[in-house]
């Protein structure tokens, strides 16, 4: 679980070597290329007919562009269409031939062409099957969730989302689920919906679509469905927010793997086109930007009459500047995760000596009869990898005993593999300070309790103490109150976007959420997650949409509102710590009946100060009285704190959770109180001022309220704001260091995989090819990878070791004027907009690496054999793309394509 840390002192500068804690051998890169698209496949966006110059007539727009793009000769196969006018009418297209891109994004009537890009299915924090109904014990009342957003009062005044149309999409769900309805169709909790893919889909293979999105495999969807709709009445006491409304299931994800967004793109417009209010959807991908295709498409939606509710993203280890798409729709609201106040545990009884009952992370009792005596793998409380190698051979047969063992090191499987060897079946796991937390242990039989019961066990066992643990399968049940309870969810991804949009806008709980879970998978689960709090924020709207009705006015203000009447969350439990950053909290914690009983109306919700060089500082806002007494408030501001969002004195984004410093901004606000009369509006001016004292190269996000104090909390509002104490375009983009692999990047492998010191031939026989491996620190809006003469006279700005060339994906076009376009290139190797930062993750995304395993140009012409080099560019944030100096820039040495004649 998270410690957060402060600083309210500037860091010390944070020498080279601490960056990462370790570096990465180059010998794990692999030789392929990593973006996360699909190969010749895009989506292209048409103008209205009307627009679109033709000789002949054309019924629709999307026949006037298929006739232009044949008399191009481009050769293209229509996997999709979508046709629905003023949101999107556009189609997804598989092209044989890559050159044809350039092509397509000329012909007149396309008015945007991006790639498909692949979105790996929802991967839950923490998961833990409840073991079924029929299991004696009833865990505590799961309505906490409730409690901390004033729902439970909603539901007290019969307010349950009645009439109120939800679409899911996600895994499906399962709609036989007794306290999912049973059932689907019409009279059904479950009206209808529509299985996109197939339970065999699994993103790289063909959907087979049907009419039924029954999801008995994977589960996610039923546990979303159940946060917004289970039925009261079953023991685990727990409701979904909206169990009043009618849910349709859009199945998008097979039982494993991913989506390609143009998937995403189709059940969306399905969703709108079924008369759906509210579409949600718990899923998403690590981005950066706003310009994604399902985030577009997402943001008109939500623009044009609908709820648009979609998780933030489960990357909050990776820092800032890393928000999900399509989570970061510019108009959808974007939901971030808290922690659930308290965790439905279990404990074990201790005998043989004196000591309270241990608390142990699982929702339902270990089946295990009678008392069983303990055995430690190390009398040492301080080991760092505890049973991570095969237990000695004076190890006693462990199948008698109740194992313990520090976490630590290795994975839990391979400390319980070696305890299964010496015959173990039943281990205490206790916690290294890593955190008291769910955790996998695949099929074995174990469970994490906390660092201080666990060194208790191993301190009586070296005293040979008479020591034994019971696990008594009824009473043992315990509400633990998780002491990261009621603050945001560690793991919630962190904006604000690379285009500095408010992400995410609320916070809903979402860590420790007990809900349904199919019937063959266990029928309840419990599990973590911004995919959990998503839906509660899905329901919550249909909450209000029911006592509000559905007109646009409703909708399109609904996040305003959401966001108005939030209540800011902390950082940590610590008094005098400052407030979470707005940048992980969003708005703060949502309070569905405060909004839906607001008196007063205000807006924006949002004062976005964008950065130094685009500065803001002038904001207004306003306050409406829509109820019926004169409503008089006190203004405060209240900072948050400001977020060092890059590591001191380096070029890496800080990971999660985020430092913060207290060094907050100042505000002036006018009027500082005042009356309003029933249906009288108030205009507020604040005027800030960016914090200026702190180290620039930690590009500090400072973020807070403005608070509106009112009579009560309940009548009491906030308007959020967001600014950057440092200038975007100044956030180097390429790593040039060393600290990752331990040689200086970018750079070029050669065909062994290691670093092409000097000028190289390629022949481009048997992979004899070069590859490029290159890190983003920060996100870019144009990455251009060229090939030009080696004797260029250019120079980059990036001095290294210079190495490599390398192509992965195309999308050229023309260049025309400004700087940019005068540097002399031979051709284009790749061009790729709107790309996200690489985390520091080894096995996830800590770099790309791109294989020229043909000699071709990005158009797909072959390049002839000479001697070139490559030249890689990349935009800085807000830099004008025109402008050569607003690049980053490195220059391979050279290479050579000497392929033989074909
Ligand atoms: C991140 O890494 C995963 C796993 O390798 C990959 O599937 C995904 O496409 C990568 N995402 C990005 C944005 O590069
Ligand atoms: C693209 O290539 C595939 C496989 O060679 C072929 O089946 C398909 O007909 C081609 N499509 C076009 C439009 O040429
Ligand atoms: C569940 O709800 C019922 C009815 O409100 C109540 O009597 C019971 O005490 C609750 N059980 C728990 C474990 O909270
Ligand atoms: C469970 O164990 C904790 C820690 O020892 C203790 O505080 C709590 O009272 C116990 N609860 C139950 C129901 O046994
Ligand atoms: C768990 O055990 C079951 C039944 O023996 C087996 O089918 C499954 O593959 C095992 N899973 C793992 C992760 O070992
Ligand atoms: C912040 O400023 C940049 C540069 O002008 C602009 O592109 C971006 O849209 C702005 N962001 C917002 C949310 O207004
Ligand atoms: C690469 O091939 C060219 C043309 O044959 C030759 O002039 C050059 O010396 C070769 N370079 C290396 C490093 O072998
Ligand atoms: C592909 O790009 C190369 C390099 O810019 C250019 O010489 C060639 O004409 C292009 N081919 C086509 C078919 O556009």
């Amino acid at each position: 679980m998270k410690s957060a840390t402060f600083l309210v002192l500037l860091p010390t500068f944070l020498s080279a070597s601490l960056v990462f804690g370790a570096k990465f051998p180059l010998s794990d890169v692999k030789r392929v290329t990593n973006l996360p698209i699909v190969q010749n496949q895009f989506i292209i966006e048409v103008d209205d007919l009307s627009n679109i110059p033709t000789k002949r007539s054309f019924v629709r727009s999307l026949d006037a562009v298929y006739a232009s793009l044949q008399e191009r000769a481009v050769r293209f196969d229509v996997n999709k269409e979508f046709d629905a006018s003023g949101l999107f009418v556009g189609a997804s297209l598989t092209i044989n031939n890559s050159q044809d891109v350039a092509a397509i994004a000329s012909t007149p009537g396309v008015k945007a062409i991006r790639p498909v890009v692949r979105i790996a299915g929802p991967k839950p924090v923490f998961s833990h099957v409840v073991t079924g109904l029929t299991d004696p014990l009833v865990p505590p009342d799961s309505e906490s969730t409730h409690i901390l957003t004033g729902v439970d009062k909603l539901h007290a005044q019969g307010i349950t989302g009645t009439g109120i149309k939800i679409g899911i999409i996600d895994t499906g769900i399962d709609y036989t689920h007794p306290f999912l309805g049973g059932g689907i169709g019409p009279g059904h909790k479950v009206i209808g919906g529509f299985d996109f893919v197939g339970d065999a889909y699994d993103g790289t293979n063909t959907p087979m679509p049907d009419n039924d999105p029954l999801d008995q495999c994977n589960g996610h969807g039923t546990h979303v469905g159940g946060i917004i709709g289970a039925n009261p009445g079953n023991p685990f006491n727990i409701s979904g927010v909206a169990f009043g409304a009618s849910i349709t299931s859009y199945r998008v994800f097979g039982c494993a793997g991913s989506v390609t967004d143009d998937i995403l793109v189709e059940a969306l417009l399905r969703g709108v086109s079924e008369g759906q209010d509210i579409l949600t959807m718990s899923l998403g991908g690590a981005d950066g930007w706003t310009e994604s295709t399902s985030s577009v498409v997402s943001s008109r939606i939500s623009a044009n009459g609908k709820i648009v509710t979609i998780a933030a993203g489960n990357d909050g280890s990776s820092g800032s500047w890393y928000t999900s798409s399509p989570g970061n729709a510019i108009n959808a609201i974007s939901v971030a995760s808290l922690d659930n106040t308290v965790i439905p545990l279990q404990n074990a009884t201790v005998g043989g000596v004196q000591h309270d009952p241990i608390t142990y992370f699982a929702t339902f009792p270990l089946a295990i009869d009678g008392a069983l005596p303990i055995f430690a793998t190390s009398t040492d409380t301080t080991i760092v990898d505890d049973a991570c190698n095969p237990l000695p051979d004076t190890t006693p047969d462990l199948s008698k005993f109740l194992v313990v063992v520090r976490r630590g090191t290795c994975t839990f499987v391979q400390k319980l593999t070696n305890i299964a060897a010496k015959g173990g079946v039943n281990t205490f796991i206790y916690d290294n300070g890593n955190g008291f937390a769910g955790i996998s242990v695949g099929n074995f039989t174990a469970v994490l309790i906390q660092a201080a019961d666990g060194e208790f066990l191993v301190q009586q066992f070296a005293a040979k103490a008479p020591v034994t643990i019971s696990f008594p399968q009824v009473g043992g049940s315990f509400n633990f109150p998780d002491p990261n309870g009621g603050l945001i969810s560690s793991f919630t991804s962190y904006g604000p976007s690379n285009d500095f949009f408010f992400k995410p806008a609320v916070a809903a709980p979402g860590g420790n959420i007990l809900s349904t879970f199919p019937v063959p998978l266990g029928s309840f689960a419990v599990l973590s997650g911004t995919s959990m709090a998503t839906p509660f924020v899905a329901a919550s709207s249909a909450l209000l949409l029911s006592v509000k009705g559905k007109s646009q006015a409703v909708t399109s203000s609904a996040r305003t509102l959401f966001e108005t009447t939030a209540k800011a969350v902390a950082s940590s439990k610590t008094d005098g710590d400052p407030l979470q950053t707005l940048t992980q909290q969003g708005a703060g914690l949502i309070n569905v009946f405060d909004a839906i009983h607001a008196e007063t109306i205000v807006s924006p919700g949002e004062l976005i100060l964008n950065d130094t060089a685009h500065f803001k500082p002038v904001q207004t806002f306003t306050v409406k009285n829509v109820g019926k007494t004169p409503q008089t408030f006190k203004l405060q501001h209240v900072p948050a704190g400001t977020a060092l969002t890059v590591q001191a004195g380096t070029i890496f984004p800080a990971d999660g959770p985020v430092p913060l410093s207290s060094t907050a901004a100042s505000v002036t606000l006018v009027p500082s109180s005042f009356t309003v009369r029933p249906g009288q509006t108030q205009t507020v001016v604040a005027v800030f001022k960016a914090p200026t004292s702190l180290d620039p190269t930690t590009f500090p996000v400072f973020s807070g309220f403005i608070q509106l104090v009112g009579p009560t909390v309940s009548q009491s509002f906030h308007v959020s704001y967001l600014g950057l104490a440092g200038n975007l375009k100044d956030k180097q983009v390429i790593d040039d260091t060393d600290e990752f692999f331990g040689v200086p990047l970018p750079t070029a492998l050669d065909s062994t995989g290691n670093v092409q010191d000097g000028p190289t031939n390629y022949t481009f026989v048997n992979g004899d090819g070069p590859t490029l491996l290159f890190r983003l620190t920060f996100g870019t809006p144009a990455l251009r990878i060229d090939l030009v003469n080696s004797d260029i006279n250019f120079k980059p700005t990036i001095q290294s070791r210079a190495l490599g060339g390398l192509p992965f994906f195309s999308f050229p076009h023309p260049h025309s004027g400004g700087t940019f376009a005068q540097v002399k290139i031979v051709g284009s190797l790749a061009e790729l907009d709107f790309i996200t930062r690489n985390n520091d993750d080894p096995t996830d995304n800590g770099s790309n690496s791109l294989f020229l395993d043909t000699p071709t140009f990005a158009n797909g012409t072959v390049i002839p054999n000479g001697q070139y080099r490559g030249l890689v560019r990349a935009l800085k944030v807000t830099g004008n793309p025109a402008v050569e100096a607003d690049y980053e820039s490195w220059l391979s040495p050279i290479i050579g394509i000497q392929a033989p004649p074909s």
